[in-house]
């Protein structure tokens, strides 16, 4: 008995995480990359905006992922920095896992 009272509260706080992700990532991250990752919006009619489900980004470290939406590593068309625009690392942290689960979905 115990055991599935335990179990029912964590997966309610599991799916609140990921609700929580899917948020921030409407907010901050689908006006350019689209709600499904597929980069296709009107912002990408002025600039190029990547697949976040494609194989380059799938083939970045989390690392990668992390400094490129935190600081715009490796950038040229617009530079994130979202770690200076109201993230916090852990936000960040949380957005690279979300998109990880945007190239899971496709294949
Ligand atoms: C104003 C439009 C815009 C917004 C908002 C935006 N992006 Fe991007 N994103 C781009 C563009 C354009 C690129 C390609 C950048 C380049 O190569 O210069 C990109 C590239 C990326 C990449 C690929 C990294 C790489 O180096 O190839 C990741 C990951 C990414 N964005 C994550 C995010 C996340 C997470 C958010 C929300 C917190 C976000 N982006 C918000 C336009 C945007």
């Amino acid at each position: 008995m115990v055991k599935i009272i335990v179990l029912v509260a964590f997966g309610t706080l599991l799916s609140g995480v990921a609700t929580a992700q899917n948020g921030l990532y409407s907010e901050k991250c689908a006006r350019c990359h689209a709600a499904d990752g597929s980069g296709h919006t009107t912002a990408a009619t002025k600039m190029t905006v990547p697949d976040l489900r494609s194989k380059q980004v799938k083939q970045m470290s989390d690392d990668d992922l992390y400094a490129a939406t935190a600081q715009g590593k490796g950038h040229k068309s617009y530079p994130h920095a979202f770690l200076h625009t109201g993230l916090t690392e852990q936000q960040i942290r949380d957005l690279v896992r979300y998109i990880r689960t945007l190239s899971t979905n496709q294949n």
